[in-house]
């Protein structure tokens, strides 16, 4: 394909993408962004390996087939709950591309000078960086590494003098012609792959959804630098867009968790002052009694109800009960109940992850209200239904200056006349806390899984209303 065609099919994609982004903005118009994007990646694609120059077919072919068919079977088989692994290992894979990339321009040599030197040096360490933080987030949201941050003595100099050692290896590699570069580049990347696995093990707990957003904005810098290196406009676009979108929406998140965004970066700097940073120790212990509940009272309880309200979290995702919530609620607005959903900027594991199921399992999106939206409303409520979810219920976030999660605004689900919690157990959620809300005296435990429960519930229900 001609330079001028390419320049055309560049900015075609460029648009698609930045429609994609806005489709993506809300649920109504999630699945037209999708394709957007689709059409975007596939023109861009096209026009790439059929630019001039290009030659190796073959290898292009295997590479664009194998890669397809994995990428295909792993997005088939990832588990809605296992999304955020999956993003994770996925940023790992921009970062290693970007390093093995700088390594190969580096060594073919297609230009020379500083400038380009300095494109590769940058390239290579936001690679380096993102490649091992991404693997360690990876390890920590799968559970094979552990959710606490690792604190070690000095850390915020241990990461200064190796910014500033890697910045002196830059310095070093630009003055160098030919492939004696190579050196100075290696001890760089070893650096940045140490800073990276060290950034993001310092951060721990309620914290992570975070560092996933972060991650995803540090992949699209990264691409945005190799976009620099190889002098590709479609690269730059589309690396600013993901990196500026990712800063963004980790911003947010922050605010909604009551963080501050350099807190979260480099685990608990400057904590002096501003947002609390999560303690690295265990909460207070909590004692009581619990108080246990069935299906025949929470029927009762709600069926005598003119508030209710839900808070759904990742348990509900794991018992995949949302299609049977959604049957409860058409039962219960029927009756004249007023119902509405209460979502967490961070229940579950994926930013919106409530709402996908919600929209789903058809649930309308105006009942369906953000966390700050109806907090003042617990007090005049008779029901709440919280479904699989415990840390974004936690009292002591509010409370207990000891506890992993303080700080991070929650929902005062305990506020409201009664509160039904389904779970299985006693057991932690994410962040490992205790929940003193199990012993309120407002709260009742309808062990078991949300799924059975919920069927439990809507047969009642149907029984009740004779449908
Ligand atoms: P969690 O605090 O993780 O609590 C979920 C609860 O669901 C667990 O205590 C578990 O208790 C219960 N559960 C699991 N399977 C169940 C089933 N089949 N039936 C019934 N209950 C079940 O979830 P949350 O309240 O949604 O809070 C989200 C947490 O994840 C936060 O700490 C957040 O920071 C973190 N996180 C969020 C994200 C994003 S972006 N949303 C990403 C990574 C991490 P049992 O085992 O006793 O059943």
């Amino acid at each position: 394909m001609e330079t001028a065609l390419i320049t055309i099919a560049y900015l075609t994609s460029a648009v698609l993408f930045i429609l994609s982004l806005r489709g993506l903005s809300s649920q109504e118009t999630a699945r037209s962004g999708n394709t957007y994007g689709m059409l975007g990646m596939a023109i861009a694609i096209f026009a790439t390996v059929t630019a001039d120059g290009i030659n190796q077919y073959a290898f292009i072919a295997v590479a664009l087939v194998v890669g397809a068919l994995v990428g295909r079977n792993m997005a088939a088989k990832v588990a809605m709950t296992a999304m955020p692994e999956l993003v994770a290992l996925l940023h790992s894979f921009v970062g290693l591309a970007a390093v093995l990339v700088g390594y190969a321009t580096y060594i073919a040599q297609t230009k020379t000078g500083s400038v380009f030197e300095t494109e590769i040096f940058v390239d290579v360490f936001i690679g380096g960086i993102t490649f091992t933080g991404s693997v360690v987030a990876y390890l920590k949201l799968k559970g094979s590494l552990s959710g606490k941050p690792l604190l070690l003595p000095g850390r915020h100099a241990l990461n200064l003098v190796a910014a500033l050692a890697a910045v002196g290896m830059g310095y070093w590699f630009t003055t160098f012609d030919g492939a004696e570069g190579l050196l100075p580049l290696a001890l760089m990347t070893v650096i940045s792959f140490a800073l990276g696995a060290h950034l993001v093990a310092a951060i721990g707990g309620a914290d992570m959804p975070v560092v996933v957003s972060m991650l995803n904005s540090y992949s699209g810098w990264t691409a945005s630098a190799a976009g620099f290196m190889l002098g590709n406009d479609l690269l730059i676009i589309t690396g600013a867009l993901v990196g500026s979108s990712g800063a963004i929406l980790s911003i947010i998140m922050c605010r909604a968790m009551n963080r501050s965004i350099v807190n979260v970066i480099f685990g608990g700097f400057g904590t002096g002052g501003g947002a609390p940073a999560p303690a690295a120790g265990s909460a207070a212990a909590v004692t009581g009694d619990i108080q246990e509940t069935d299906v025949a009272e929470v029927v009762e309880r709600l069926a005598g109800a003119k508030n209710v309200i839900v808070v759904p979290g990742y348990g509900m995702a794991v018992a995949r009960a949302q299609h049977k919530v959604q049957e409860m609620t058409e039962l219960l607005r029927e009756q004249g109940v007023n119902i509405r959903f209460g979502i967490h900027p961070v229940a579950g594991r994926l930013p919106g992850h409530m709402n996908v199921l919600l929209a789903e399992a058809n649930v309308p999106y105006d009942i369906v209200l953000e966390m700050d939206e109806l907090n003042d409303d617990f007090p005049s409520t008779d029901v709440v239904l919280v479904i699989g979810a415990n840390d974004i219920v936690n009292p002591s976030a509010m409370t207990d200056e000891s506890s992993p999660i303080y700080g991070m605004p929650v929902l005062e689900v305990w506020k409201s006349e009664f509160v039904v919690m389904m779970k299985r157990s006693r057991g932690t959620g994410y962040a490992g806390v205790d929940n003193p809300l199990f012993v309120e005296p407002c709260t009742r435990m309808l062990f078991g899984d949300a799924g059975d429960s919920m069927d439990g519930i809507v047969g009642a229900l149907r029984e009740r209303s004779g449908s």
